[in-house]
């Protein structure tokens, strides 16, 4: 054969494998409001970006049947490409290819592209619509999926690795994504379950739809795993850019630095919180009072609404923001609250993102008090990445210890029924019940508040000199600098 044959038939070869799992399934995925594979990668990336690796590789199985049949690209799609200029990896599974689901080619797919991540330090995207483990190659699949959990393991805190589910997700399909940092999900598309309802049926003779069993809806409002909710695969896509926009490439580079901008004239703090600390107010409103162009990226929005967190910029640098939301059941931590902060300052603290703590609550809800406590307290103790505090209202317990720098808020009135001042390398514990109400002066003195504001503009002022620094040392010179100017 002629070289220029060879060529022709590779090309030939490659609109087959194109094709995907043929007109019949594109057709039905496009039914239910899906894109394509492909379609999905070339909408996240820039333009023309996209290297596809491994695109021929094909399953080897035998058993049932499975050496009558082809599985083009063994139903996923791998390689890099580009968001805003900057590589990625990333991978996509192909639905209309078995159901998406993953043999031992597969995984070798997904591995291979996960290594790469690693191996240039940059984040790492699944697109995941996959019916889980190929029933068809048993132990292989099984032995595939042991092989990506443990990459997302490795690249935990070194590489951002985001998921976005876009179909019925079953078992792995699942499991790895739970493991990654952040989830995306679609309504009416997006499902994640163990297992899905046919064998629920089957097992348990239960009935349950898809929705209702793992539904886009459940995920973002009921079980927090879901980190963006969208009603559209394109405003999906947009989320992940737009994330992807704020977050470092890998755990030694900074998040890019944009053109600083002032916060929206229209907002000022003084106007959003109340001077009587029983009032409720909208934290993302002081939130967005404090940060550039007013622009705050919140995450899990639907979950846990009695906290809030999620990325700013300050002099166009990244901030982490952690908030209690006096809106939402005064702001309580309860497990739910404390688990999704503690998730977010882990992140935070990995990627070298300075966090800002609003406090305003009135403490942990008694009955989730003890989980609450640890799953919030071990998140923050350990925290390496700069944090600042800024406290209003009447901060309990615990929620005195949340940054580096305190700062008080006109109005406050902290009760320390057990304080410990873990962040300050000491510990405080009042126990007696006469001085188990301590007073401003009294916290004060006790060097748990760093500085205190006359009014909220001076807080609104402290909080934008607090520039986001990245190693210890320029951190500890904006601490000495602090304390000489107050
Ligand atoms: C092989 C699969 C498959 C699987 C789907 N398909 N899941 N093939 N292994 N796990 C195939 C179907 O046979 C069908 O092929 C095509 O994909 C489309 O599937 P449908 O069932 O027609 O689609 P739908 O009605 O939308 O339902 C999707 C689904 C359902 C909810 C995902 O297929 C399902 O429940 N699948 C099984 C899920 C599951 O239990 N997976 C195992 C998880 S265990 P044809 O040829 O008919 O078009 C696991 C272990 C991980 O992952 C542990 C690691 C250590």
């Amino acid at each position: 054969m002629s070289l220029k044959r060879n060529v022709l038939d590779l090309r030939k070869r490659k609109e087959i494998v194109l094709q995907g799992g043929g007109e019949e399934a594109i057709k039905k995925q496009a039914a239910m409001g899906k894109l394509t594979a492909r379609e999905r990668i070339e909408a996240i990336l820039d333009k023309d970006s996209f290297h596809e690796y491994d695109m021929f590789v094909e399953h080897q199985s035998k058993d049932f049947d499975m050496d009558k049949k082809v599985l083009h690209g063994d139903g996923v799609i791998i390689g890099t490409g580009t968001i805003y200029g900057e590589p990625v990896c990333i991978y996509a599974q192909d639905f209309t290819v078995a159901g998406g689901s993953l043999g031992l080619m597969h995984a070798r797919k997904i591995t291979k592209i996960m290594d790469h991540a690693l191996k240039m330090r940059v984040p790492l995207i699944g697109i995941n619509d996959s019916g889980g483990a190929r029933i068809q190659e048993g132990v292989d699949s099984l032995a595939g999926y042991g092989e990506i959990f443990f990459r997302n393991t490795q690249a935990s805190g070194v590489i951002p690795q985001l998921s976005v589910i876009l179909g019925p997700c079953a078992g792995g399909a699942v499991y790895s994504p739970a493991l990654t940092d952040f989830v995306f999900v679609v309504e009416n598309i997006s499902k994640m379950f163990i297992t899905g309802p046919n064998v629920i049926k089957t097992v348990l003779g239960e009935d349950i739809s898809m929705e209702d069993l793992g539904g886009a809806r459940v995920h973002a409002e009921t079980t927090g795993n879901a980190h963006f909710y969208a009603l559209s695969e394109q405003e999906c896509f947009d989320q992940v850019k737009r994330l992807v926009s704020f977050i470092p490439w890998n755990n030694q580079e900074r998040a890019k630095v944009v053109e600083p901008k002032e916060p929206s004239a229209m907002l000022n703090i003084e106007q959003v919180v109340p001077a009587d600390p029983k009032q409720p107010y909208d934290v993302r409103d002081v939130i967005r009072c404090i940060v550039d162009d007013s622009d705050f990226l919140e995450i899990q929005e639907l979950w846990a609404a009695n906290i809030v967190i999620g990325f700013g910029r300050m002099a166009g640098e990244t901030v982490g923001f952690v908030a209690n939301q006096p809106m939402v059941l005064a702001g309580v931590l309860d497990c739910d609250s404390a688990d999704k902060a503690a998730r977010f300052i882990r992140f935070c603290d990995s990627f070298n993102i300075p966090i800002i703590t609003l406090e305003d609550m009135p403490g942990y809800l008694p009955l989730a008090q003890n989980a609450a406590l640890s799953e919030l307290f071990a998140a923050n103790v350990p925290v390496c990445a700069p944090g600042l505090a800024v406290e209003r209202g009447l901060p309990f317990c615990g929620s005195t210890d949340m940054g580096d720098v305190s700062h008080l808020m006109p109005c406050v009135h902290p009760w320390v029924g057990c304080v410990t001042g873990t962040l300050h390398g000491a510990d405080y514990v009042v126990s007696d019940e006469e001085t188990a109400y301590v007073k401003t002066p009294e916290v004060l003195a006790m060097t748990l508040i760093d500085l205190l504001c006359d009014d909220a503009k001076e807080a609104d002022r402290i909080c934008r000199e607090f520039k986001p620094v990245f190693t210890k040392e320029t951190y500890l010179q904006f601490m000495d600098d602090l304390v000489r100017q107050h």
